[in-house]
């Protein structure tokens, strides 16, 4: 992996970045990547919904606190930063309650950056990345899924997701703009909050674990998802922005690997000891996954992007991390070795 980053990484190297979403658990760690890695200079676009800004920022990142709902506000960065990740969204958690700002944030502000980007022709462009979402798959025919599986809509949130991906993938195909789309599984790791829908769970246990209290388990715990380690993701992130192949096309970020609930008390126990209890109670009705894993197939053979964080030493550098802390909040000592 860090061969295949290194190699396509010259391009990004010392740019200028967007990152809308930055303030939240992947946009953050993805700034912070960006900078400590390819020496970037990050602005952020967040509207603090979902975040809230640190006292202080590491170097090189400038944050602007607004809604990119109307992207005509923030021409000037728009133009001054030829690579763009977007990465803003309204939550899982919301959607169904407020299906009007899933629909305006997830999928329409994707619309209209790239109409703008369309209409201007910003003559530096060079990158316009869009996250979609594992949910896109709802209840996968096969395990693990891979990117010609057919989309199964369960909820707004999957609906707005898709149509995001879509519209990037268009404006390759009908105008020529350069974008490319991940659909992330789980992600987990240091800066996530215990609310992120996606590994709620994990930030649940955690909490509980350092208080000294029990994990509740709802139903019989074999309920899986694929959970992928952050530092994992944005590498495959920025490997998917750089590689000039995987314009106008969409990736799984995942590792294939299906992680039980009952696995993951388990290591937590570990870490934690063994006096922490294991309760189990009544599934819930929410519930209606019972089993995801992404195929990382086609952005190993086509990018050579592979996972290296097995779930449990991602677990224990959640712990040693910190996870309640945002990325950015931290000092800019390196989490990682520097680029050889
Ligand atoms: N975390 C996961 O496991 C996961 C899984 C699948 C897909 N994704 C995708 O990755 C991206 C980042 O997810 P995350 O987990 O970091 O979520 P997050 O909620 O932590 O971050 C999203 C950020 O967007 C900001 N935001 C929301 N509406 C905005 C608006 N109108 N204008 C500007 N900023 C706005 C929020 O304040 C927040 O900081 C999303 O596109 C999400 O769909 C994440």
């Amino acid at each position: 992996m860090q061969f295949a980053l290194d190699k396509e990484c010259k391009a990004i190297h010392g740019q200028r970045v967007l990152v809308t979403g930055g303030l939240g658990f992947c946009g953050s760690n993805l700034t912070r990547f960006l900078v400590e890695r390819f020496d970037c200079r990050v602005t952020v676009i967040d509207d603090c919904s979902n975040a809230s800004l640190p006292d202080a920022l590491p170097r090189n990142v400038d944050v602007v606190i607004g809604d990119i709902r109307d992207p005509a506000k923030f021409e000037t960065h728009l133009r001054a930063n030829p690579w763009i990740f977007h990465l803003a969204c309204r939550t899982i958690l919301t959607c169904g309650t407020d299906p009007e700002s899933d629909l305006t944030v997830n999928a329409m502000s994707t619309l209209r950056l790239l109409e703008w980007l369309r209409r201007e022709q910003p003559a530096a462009l060079q990158r316009f990345l869009y996250t979609s979402s594992t949910s896109i798959y709802g209840n996968c025919r096969h395990l693990p899924a891979d990117e010609l599986d057919p989309p199964h809509i369960l909820n707004h949130y999957a609906a707005t997701k898709y149509l995001g991906e879509q519209y990037a993938l268009l404006y390759h195909m009908a105008y020529g703009l350069p974008t490319v789309c991940v659909r992330y599984s789980n992600v987990y790791g240091p800066g996530q909050t215990t609310s992120n829908p996606y590994c709620g769970v994990i930030g649940k246990f955690l909490d509980a674990a350092a208080a000294g209290q029990v994990l509740t388990v709802h139903g019989d715990g074999e309920q899986t998802r694929d959970y992928t380690y952050i530092d994992d993701v944005v590498e495959a992130t920025v490997l998917a922005a750089v590689s000039p192949k995987a314009i106008g096309d969409v990736f799984n970020i995942g590792t294939g690997v299906e992680t039980s609930v009952n696995t993951i008390a388990a290591e937590i126990r570990g870490l934690f000891g063994e006096g922490i209890r294991i309760e189990h109670v009544d599934r819930r009705d929410i519930d209606n996954i019972r089993r995801r894993a992404l195929s990382p197939e086609k952005i190993r053979t086509r990018l050579g992007w592979t996972p290296q964080v097995r779930f449990r030493d991602g677990i224990r550098r959640t712990v040693d991390e910190g996870w309640r802390a945002s990325a950015l909040s931290v000092s800019p000592a390196s989490r990682r070795p520097p680029a050889a």
